[in-house]
């Protein structure tokens, strides 16, 4: 084990270890530093970073732009609560809402709140502008989904390690098989009053829906007056190529939800954009949250939009996603068995006789490459969007070393 080697990593791992629930089994390292797609771990040994805080690095790490906001506004204003207005919300709230073509932003922290806060806002434009009775609100969601860890989002999972031992769980939800739009349509009664969707499936192995689904999925809840809610918290952000996931089908949803690399990879922060006749049901006093839309938060995350606004990144991540997977699909057959995703995200099936996706991961990290496993026999890749073409080739390398040998 590569842990043999070192100093520093096997106290820190063991520590680690002894003083927190476990609730993650992480790879063997203790990451101390890290400066674009690469960190160095408390033995200085560096690692190209191929999974990116699950997207919420998409900038890399401490991206000086938003490194600058950041030590800028540290030395301004950090909290308000909001209960005062401060004078980075407005500027977020507008990119964001742009960036979206939406009418409104509703900032939070985490994605599962962005997600709950969705869930609130479907069921209070249910009883308040679509005319469903009270209690009766109902909202679909796909087979195999992710969206978070709180209660109500664990009760309509299909993963038994998120779900079992959790209940009583939250009434009011649907599950339909993903990527199928005959169910969904048959799913739907007069009390739906949204489809909560992400359009790739990460968790699940980076699942892409077949072409014209999500475009079907719109019209079809045009057609129902159900909302349409895009779970974009690890999809969106010019991960895929593009800005938005739903963008490769053209489409538009009612609600966005944001996370992860909004916060570009200092803060968290997450947010749901969408139509003023959906998100302004909301009143004072019905939702918010003590940190939500901070200042520091906001000055932050208005530089990712900027840096969004460019188009650099989305363009970056569909070239440098084009080489990824067609060095990806050469070593199917040689050890990998399927290949999934767009731009720099990838899902990677390997070979079960050869490996587990646990073991290939652990072979990676021996060879300087960071990722993580889904679901036994895969690996998901999702570099930086910031990293260059000799780094992904770096990471094909290695992986197809580990491999052949393994
Ligand atoms: C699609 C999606 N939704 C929601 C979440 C939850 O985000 P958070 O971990 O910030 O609560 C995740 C996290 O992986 C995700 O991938």
């Amino acid at each position: 084990m590569i842990v043999d080697d070192l100093t520093l990593t096997p106290k820190a791992l063991a520590d680690a270890e002894r003083w927190t629930a476990h609730n993650y089994h992480p790879l063997p390292v203790v990451v101390a530093e890290a400066e674009g797609a690469w960190v160095t771990d408390v033995d200085g040994r560096r690692y190209l970073d191929c999974l990116a805080g699950y997207s919420a690095l998409n900038f890399g790490h401490r991206h000086p732009t938003l490194i600058a906001a950041a030590h800028a506004q540290l030395d301004r204003l950090t909290l308000t609560s909001r209960a005062f207005v401060h004078d980075q919300f407005a500027a977020f709230c507008k990119g964001l809402a742009e960036l979206c073509h939406a009418d409104l932003v509703l900032p939070m922290n985490t994605g599962a709140e962005a997600v709950e806060t969705a869930i609130k806002v479907s069921r209070a434009w249910g009883y308040r502008v679509k005319g469903v009775p009270a209690g009766r609100a109902h909202i679909i969601v796909a087979d195999g989904n992710f969206h978070g860890r709180t209660t109500t989002i664990v009760s309509f999972s299909t993963d038994p390690d998120a779900r079992d031992d959790f209940g009583p769980y939250t009434p009011g939800f649907t599950v339909v098989p993903y990527g199928d739009l005959a169910a969904m349509a048959a799913a739907i009664t007069d009390d739906t009053v949204a489809v909560l969707i992400e359009p790739i499936q990460g968790e699940a192995g980076v699942l892409v829906p077949p072409p014209g689904y999500l475009a079907g999925l719109r019209t079809l809840c045009t057609e129902r007056n159900v909302l349409f809610v895009a779970d974009e918290i690890q999809s969106g952000l010019g991960r895929t190529g593009t800005t938005f996931a739903v963008d490769h089908e053209g489409v538009r949803p009612d609600l966005y939800l944001l996370g992860k690399a909004l916060g570009g990879g200092i803060v968290p922060v997450s947010a749901v954009a969408g139509r003023a006749d959906v998100l302004g049901v909301l009143r004072p006093g019905e939702h918010g949250s003590t940190f939500g839309g901070n200042p520091l938060a906001c000055a932050v995350a208005t530089e990712v939009v900027a840096l969004l606004a460019t188009g650099e990144f989305q363009r970056r991540s569909a070239t440098l996603g084009a080489r990824l997977h067609a060095g990806l699909n050469a070593l199917i057959g040689n050890g990998v068995i399927a290949v999934r995703g767009r731009g720099l995200w990838a899902g990677v099936d390997i070979d079960p006789a050869l490996m587990t996706g646990r073991r290939a991961c652990e072979l990676l990290l021996e060879q300087g490459i960071l990722a993580k496993d889904t679901h036994g026999s895969t690996i998901r890749l999702a570099p930086p969007l910031t990293v260059t073409e000799d780094e992904i080739d770096f990471a094909l390398g290695r992986l197809a070393a580990i491999l052949s040998s393994p």
